[in-house]
């Protein structure tokens, strides 16, 4: 666990349903200050739509999100922004200024950040993510991955007490993934990592909950759950032919 000042989570009784249909059903989930917990879960198990909760971007019917002291809602949303950063699966869903130094400066001036202190976040989060050079491109000519990274480096320069991530590891290629392991692994905050990508998340997280059907139906340690074969098997989270090739090889 990391030391940090970063904001515990709880969720009590969640609930949440697009249009009559139940995404989250009755969730409850606590997560320490400076916790890493990565949730996984089968697709359409709820994960997105839990991670939306924690900055109040969707709020549920029933139940609290409370982050740090504060409860999330709508009387909160500027707090719980500030405490909360969210990093989006798709990297173009984060990035819409003119050049990439724009972008990540973005929202440390929008949340009333000096420019000083701004420029200074702003170089920090662009050297811890290896983006020296990019400073005047337009995110658009970049890569895939670094875009990812631009993406990450928006909230990091907004210095949250908790990053959530959507699926952190998809569509990059595997020297990546060690890299975001990484990054991860060495944050200095609460971290969230939902996940599709089990062997990654085990790497990088103190603790796993299982998200099925909107309900978390398990939470261990990453030793604790690999051992959980049946259920990671029935819910298409199974990782051994992963296991089996590195035998063969
Ligand atoms: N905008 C939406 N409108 C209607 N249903 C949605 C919407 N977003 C997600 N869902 C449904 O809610 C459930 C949970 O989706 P999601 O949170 O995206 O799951 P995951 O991220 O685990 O794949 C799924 O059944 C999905 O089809
Ligand atoms: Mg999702």
């Amino acid at each position: 666990m990391n030391k940090t000042n970063g904001a515990g989570i709880r969720i009590d009784s969640l609930r949440f349903s697009y249009h009559g249909h139940m995404a989250l059903d009755d969730l409850n989930l606590k997560v320490e200050p400076g916790e890493r917990l990565g949730i996984i879960g089968p697709t359409g198990a709820g994960k997105s739509t839990l991670l939306l909760h924690l900055n109040g971007i969707l709020q549920g019917a029933q139940g609290s999100v409370t982050i740090g002291n504060t409860i999330v809602s709508r009387d909160t949303l500027a707090t719980v922004r500030k405490k909360v950063g969210l990093v989006f699966q798709n990297p173009d869903d984060q990035l819409f200024n003119p050049t990439v130094e724009e972008d990540i400066a973005f929202g440390p001036l929008n949340f009333g950040i000096n420019k000083e202190e701004t420029a200074k976040r702003v170089k920090q989060a662009m050297q811890s993510l290896n983006l020296q050079g990019f400073e005047k491109e337009s995110s658009h000519h970049l890569s895939y991955g670094e875009r990812k990274r631009v993406a990450l480096a928006t909230v990091l320069a907004l210095e949250p007490e908790v990053v959530a991530f959507d699926e952190p590891f998809a569509n990059l290629d595997p020297g990546m993934v060690a890299q975001v392991v990484d990054i991860i692994t060495n944050m200095n905050a609460t971290v969230i990592v939902v996940s599709q990508s089990i062997l990654p998340a085990f790497a990088c997280c103190d603790r796993i909950a299982v998200l099925v059907a909107g309900k978390i139906v398990k939470t261990g340690t990453p030793k604790e759950i690999a051992k959980e074969k049946e259920l990671l098997t029935t819910h298409g989270l199974d990782y051994q032919m992963y296991c089996d090739i590195c035998k063969k090889l």
